[in-house]
């Protein structure tokens, strides 16, 4: 497929089916998603694959820590945000609603439990950073985490990156193993999208350019 129509189709799926997907093909993924970019070639990414019963146990793990402490998606600010980001989020949600509308859940409940069940995908993709590199190195697993997401759309698989679960980020390092080291930066679900549920119809807006850009010439 060209490029530029895997960027513009690619979007988030946040029903799956429970189809497994091929551990080779899981590989033949994240072997393109490392040719992103990496300051000095660090390559600082590692992906934690988690499937099958192991994924199930996570997911239980994560919706009974949110059950319990109810820490929502948000992206954690540091300062309250400017008017603008807080609008955007607002407008993605409102046109969500009817989706979720058609479909008779709760839209909070469906987005948070959603997430930490990875939203019923085969394959939970856990992408960590060593924690001795600079926060500055979190582009980088931006960049793989942006080659993953396109490569799984060629292959006609889906995705949703998962940035709630790193509230629980203790209960998943104690539950996989992970070394106290290696911080847990994003999870990302992956599988074959439902086409049967509603809310996969829908696809995000972008502001236009001009709101982003300032030409300086
Ligand atoms: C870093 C990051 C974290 C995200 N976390 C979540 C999440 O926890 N739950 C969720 O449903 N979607 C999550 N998303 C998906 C975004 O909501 C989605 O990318 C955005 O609404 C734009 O839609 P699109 O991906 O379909 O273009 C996340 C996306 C990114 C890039």
């Amino acid at each position: 497929m060209d490029l530029l129509k895997v960027i513009k189709e690619r979007k988030t799926v946040r029903a799956f089916k429970p189809d497994p997907i091929p551990k080779e093909k899981i590989e033949e993924i994240l072997k393109l998603a490392i040719h992103a970019p990496s300051a000095i070639n660090l390559q600082p990414w590692e992906f934690i694959v988690v499937t099958g019963e192991e994924k199930e146990r996570l997911s239980r793990r994560l919706i009974k820590a949110y059950r319990e402490k109810q820490i929502s998606c948000g992206p954690g600010n540091v300062k309250p945000l400017p008017k603008t980001y807080g609008k955007r989020g607002a407008k993605t949600l409102e046109l969500m609603n009817p989706f979720f509308e058609e479909m008779g859940v709760n839209s909070d409940k469906f987005i948070n439990e959603g997430s930490c069940n990875f939203y019923g995908a085969p394959v939970a993709i856990l992408i960590c950073l060593d924690d001795s590199f600079p926060k500055a190195r979190m582009v980088d697993i931006g960049l793989a985490l942006g080659y993953l997401v396109l490569t799984a759309h060629e292959f006609g698989l889906a995705t949703c990156p998962i940035g709630l679960i790193i509230a629980y980020e203790d209960e998943i390092k104690d539950l996989l193993n992970i070394p106290e080291n290696k911080n847990v930066v994003i999870g990302v679900a992956l599988g074959y999208p439902d086409g049967n549920i509603p809310i996969n119809r829908f696809k995000s807006q972008r502001d236009n350019l001009e709101k982003f850009i300032r030409w300086i010439e």
